[in-house]
């Protein structure tokens, strides 16, 4: 087919999903002659990748096709062609709404479609008038199975997609309505993707799902395989070293998940498990399906299992009929977990969902006063925990080149991010380094000598 002349655009918001998505539509536009570039000038093709999760997602996409219009009437000015996509969650919830909003929008398409890019994009592109397309199908076949295979490099640390959508129904989230139902992938396609990142040079795998605990696919000789049965498998690809996953939800932590930190070393000493709120109440008005003590259970088991692991969370404030008493249990459950790093969000009511129909609604005011409170505990939680790191040796994965001159990136097996002066040809390797410097951000140190790190170059 074509080759590589087209440009591709692809800006995308939110989740790691959605990253992995934009990685997966490069690929599946690439047969078509579109290679990926850094921005939007003079591109032939526009993708935003949105995100619904939260409030003002829409408002968002609308700016946003406002300020990229502008490169499709400079081109189009130039005699060329822009085509301007809308695809992921808001793509999903709003549809034909963006096209009537929107005149400079050629196509509007959902997560589960994306597999059938390429005939959209011919159709966009015909010869027929100016077609306008829009495509929120919930597709009877899987996207996974007739996506084309993971053919471009995504380097040394790899997100690989292995389940999708949510059967939880949280009475606050837009997911199970924009993803749909739960999926998961056959183990088989699994291993065979990992493979192909490891044969890539991929040395960290982090398996994705919107509940990826919940994973249930298709095992070897038609038994079902669970998370656990994944990890198993990756793991015993030489080149993968490191192993997460994200993210899961405390329901689906089984014993044979818990017992697999203690049992698998390359699995990282690192778990986002949001929990939401710390209040039973609350957990069981938001249809969360577990009480606060099923919480510390699961961390007291994995933290008898691998002594270092360490958490994160996903909390929110502020929903329909929270107390300050009920705050207050959210505070004391971070207190009581001590937390590594969490992320934390203002309620914000989404269309469709139970919750946006629920009394109690809360202040703006209060709810502005309850996450700055639980902000400055989780800020100073995760600064405790990076100075705990002071002059520990710890391996990291340099994946990136630093901001200041001659810095290198990377991770800790904890997900900080550790900065180092050293070479870049240190990238893409897992080495030792003595942390000599922690921020509340981010930590830094420097590599412990191995002679031969230098003496190789020289
Ligand atoms: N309001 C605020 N936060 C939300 N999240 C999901 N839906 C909402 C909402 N309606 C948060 C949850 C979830 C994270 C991805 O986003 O904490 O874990
Ligand atoms: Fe949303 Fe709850 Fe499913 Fe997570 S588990 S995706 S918060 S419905």
């Amino acid at each position: 087919m074509g080759q590589a002349n087209k440009k591709l655009f692809i800006k995308t918001w939110g989740c790691q999903m959605n990253v992995y998505d934009s990685r997966r539509m490069a690929d599946v536009l690439r047969p078509l002659g579109y290679a990926e570039v850094d921005g939007p000038e003079d591109a032939d093709m526009i993708i935003m990748n949105t995100c619904h999760i939260r409030e003002k997602a829409t408002d968002k996409v609308f700016s946003e096709i406002g300020r990229l219009k502008e490169h499709k009437k400079a081109k189009e000015a130039n005699g060329g062609k822009m085509l301007m996509a809308v695809a992921g969650c808001v793509a999903q919830a709003e549809g034909e709404l963006i096209l009537q909003r929107a005149p400079d929008i050629d196509m509007v398409f959902g997560p589960q479609t994306y597999h059938q890019l390429p005939e959209m994009v011919l159709k966009a592109t015909g010869m027929m008038g100016r077609p306008r397309i829009v495509n929120t199908d919930f597709p009877p076949e899987s996207k996974f199975d007739l996506l084309p295979e993971e053919n471009a490099s995504q380097g040394m640390s790899a997100y690989l997609s292995i389940q999708e959508g949510c059967d939880k129904f949280c009475t606050f989230c837009v997911v199970p309505y924009t993803r749909g139902a739960e999926f998961s992938r056959p183990l088989r396609a699994i291993i065979d993707e990992a493979k192909q990142l490891a044969q890539n040079g991929a040395k960290e795998i982090t398996l994705l799902g919107q509940n990826v605990n919940a994973y249930h696919g298709m095992g070897h000789n038609g038994s079902q395989a669970d998370l656990t049965d994944v990890i198993d498998a990756v793991a015993l690809i030489p080149e993968i070293e490191r192993i997460r996953y994200s993210t899961s939800h405390p329901r689906d932590m089984d014993e044979r998940l818990i017992d697999a930190h203690g049992n698998i070393e390359k699995l990282m000493p690192f778990l986002h498990l949001p929990v939401q709120s710390g209040s039973d109440k609350i957990l069981k008005t938001m249809n969360r399906k577990h009480g606060r003590d099923l919480f510390f259970d699961i961390i007291e088991k994995l933290r008898v299992k691998r002594p270092d692991i360490v958490f994160s969370s996903d909390f929110i404030v502020g929903f329909p009929g929270e107390t300050d008493q009920d705050h207050a249990d959210t505070m004391d459950l971070i207190r009581r977990t001590k937390f590594a790093s969490a992320y934390s969000f203002k309620y914000s009511a989404r269309p469709g969902t139970p919750a946006a129909n629920m009394q109690g609604l809360v202040r703006e005011d209060v709810k502005n006063e309850r996450l700055q409170e639980l902000q400055a505990l989780i800020n100073e939680q995760q600064y405790e925990f990076n100075k705990s790191c002071m002059d520990r040796v710890m391996p990291v994965l340099f994946d990136r080149i630093g901001y200041k001159d001659g810095q290198i990136l990377g991770r800790s097996p904890f997900f900080q991010s550790v900065s180092v002066t050293a070479p870049q040809r240190l990238l893409g390797q897992i080495i030792d380094v003595k942390i000599n410097r922690a921020s509340p951000n981010a930590l830094s140190g420097e590599v412990v000598l191995v002679e031969d790190i230098y003496e190789a170059a020289e």
